[in-house]
């Protein structure tokens, strides 16, 4: 086992997971609602901003406890926001809120650079 943090917390600013849950239930789940689309949109737009994985990684993830029948949920760690409904039309603005138009706003609150 190797403990790697350091290295993570050089490399990750912040963890956008979406949720790829599928379920065969009556019930609401991302994966019927348009989650590879959500998941597609959110590393092309960060990609155009040189920003995939380093320093913004991307998570699919299960069930977030945010299901819906409208969209798929993302979080946003670890800043702790939550965004539920999300269709890839959302995608642009929630990432340009939480990162900026070129996604410049994220070294200030990176992991590694310390978040209060
Ligand atoms: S199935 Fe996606 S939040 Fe529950």
């Amino acid at each position: 086992m190797n403990r790697r943090t350091e290295q993570q917390r050089d490399r990750i600013g912040a963890q956008v997971l979406v949720c790829t849950n599928d379920r065969d239930s009556e019930y609401a789940c991302c994966a019927d609602v348009g989650a590879d689309e959500v998941v597609a949109a959110v590393k092309s737009w960060l990609r155009d901003r040189n920003a995939f994985w380093s320093p913004i990684a991307v998570i699919e993830t299960a069930c977030l406890g945010l299901c819906s029948e409208d969209g798929t949920a993302i979080a946003i760690q670890p800043r702790d926001e939550w965004y539920s409904d999300v269709t890839p039309a959302d995608v642009p603005d929630l990432l340009e809120r939480e990162f900026g138009p070129e996604a410049e706003s994220i070294d200030e609150r990176a992991v590694g650079g310390g978040v209060p």
